[in-house]
C-alpha cells in the first residue's frame, strides 16, 4: 500500500514509536526491506538518496520502489532522501515518489527556507510530503557528530518548521551518516527542547551504529522516523564475503545477502517499536 509520511508518522509520533527509512540502491535491498516489514506487520519507508543515484539510477529504481510499495501488504512510503537540488526533487515527485527530503542544511538559512518552501508547495499540490533539515547532520567519518555548533536549536527548528510548512523535520543532535569512529553521544536534552517547540514529526539521520539505548531514548524524546543505510550495507557485505569464501556462487551468495539485509531491517524495526503497527 503506497502512502506518504503523514499517513504513518502522525500515528508514530502519538504512540511514541519510530518508522525506519531504509535506503536501497537495487531490487535486492528493496526486496529485503519490504519482506522484513511484511513479516513484522510494520509500516516502512523505502527510498534512495541523491548521493546514491550513481549506484541505482532514479529512472530505473523509481518504478521498482513504487511497484513494491503498491503490492506490499503494509503501508509503504517511497521517499527521496537528501534531495540536494530542486530539479531532482521535482523529478522524484514526477516519477511517483510520495515523499521527498529537501536538504538545504548547508545553505544559508534564508536560502534553505526559500527553497524548501518551493518544494513544499509543489509536493503538497501532488499529494506528497516533504522532510526538511535544520542544523546539519554530517558525516561520521569526519567526526561531524561532535561539532555541537551544527546541532539544531529549538528556536531554529520552530521558525524553520513554521516558515516552510514541512511535514517532518530532520534534526542534528549528535548522530551522523556512516560508520562512527567513536561511540556517539546523542544530546537528548536538546531533542526534548526541540520536541516541545515543533509540532511535526522529528527525524533522526545516521541510524547505523547507534545503541539500543540511543534508539529508546531518542524515540522517547520525540523521534518518529529513523534513517538507516550503512548497517544494511555492512550486513550485505559480510554475507557476500562469506559466500565468496565458501565458493557458493553468484545466486546463492545473492540470496544470503538478501537474507542478511532482511535480518538487519527486522532488528531495526523491532528496536523502533513499529512491529505490529501496520
Ligand atoms: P546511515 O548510513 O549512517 O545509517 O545514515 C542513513 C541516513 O541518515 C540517510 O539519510
Amino acid at each position: 500500500m503506497l502512502v506518504n509520511l503523514n499517513d504513518i508518522l502522525k500515528k508514530a509520533q502519538k504512540e511514541k514509536y519510530a518508522v525506519g527509512l531504509f535506503n536501497t540502491t537495487d531490487t535486492d535491498m528493496l526486496q529485503a526491506a519490504i519482506a522484513a516489514a511484511e513479516e513484522l506487520s510494520s509500516p516502512i519507508i523505502i527510498g534512495t538518496a541523491e548521493v546514491l543515484l550513481p549506484y541505482g539510477e532514479l529512472e530505473l529504481i523509481a518504478p521498482a520502489l513504487i511497484a513494491a510499495a503498491k503490492r506490499a501488504s503494509v503501508p509503504v512510503v517511497v521517499h527521496y532522501d537528501h534531495g540536494l537540488t530542486y530539479a531532482r526533487c521535482v523529478e522524484a515527485l514526477q516519477r511517483g515518489f510520495t515523499s521527498v527530503m529537501f536538504d538545504g542544511s548547508v545553505k544559508p538559512y534564508a536560502q534553505n527556507i526559500a527553497e524548501t518552501k518551493e518544494i513544499v508547495k509543489l509536493a503538497h499540490a501532488m499529494g506528497a510530503t516533504v522532510e526538511g533539515e535544520i542544523g546539519h547532520v554530517g558525516e561520521a567519518a569526519t567526526g561531524d557528530n561532535v561539532l555541537t555548533d551544527m546541532y539544531t536549536t529549538a528556536e531554529e527548528a520552530r521558525a524553520y518548521a513554521e516558515d516552510t510548512g514541512v511535514d517532518a523535520l530532520a534534526v542534528a543532535i549528535g548522530s551522523a551518516h556512516g560508520v562512527y569512529k567513536k561511540k556517539p553521544m546523542l544530546n537528548i536534552g536538546r531533542l526534548k527542547e526541540i520536541r516541545e517547540s515543533v509540532r511535526v514529526p522529528l527525524v533522526l539521520h545516521g541510524g547505523s551504529g547507534l545503541s539500543d539505548e540511543d534508539f529508546a531514548k531518542s524515540i522517547a524524546g520525540g523521534i518518529a522516523k529513523v534513517n538507516v543505510f550503512t548497517d544494511l550495507c555492512l550486513a550485505g557485505e559480510k554475507a557476500m564475503k562469506e559466500g565468496t569464501e565458501k565458493n557458493l556462487g553468484y545466486l546463492e551468495t545473492r540470496n544470503r545477502k538478501v537474507d542478511a539485509i532482511r535480518e538487519a531491517v527486522r532488528t531495526k524495526i523491532r528496536l523502533f517499536g513499529s512491529a505490529g503497527k501496520a
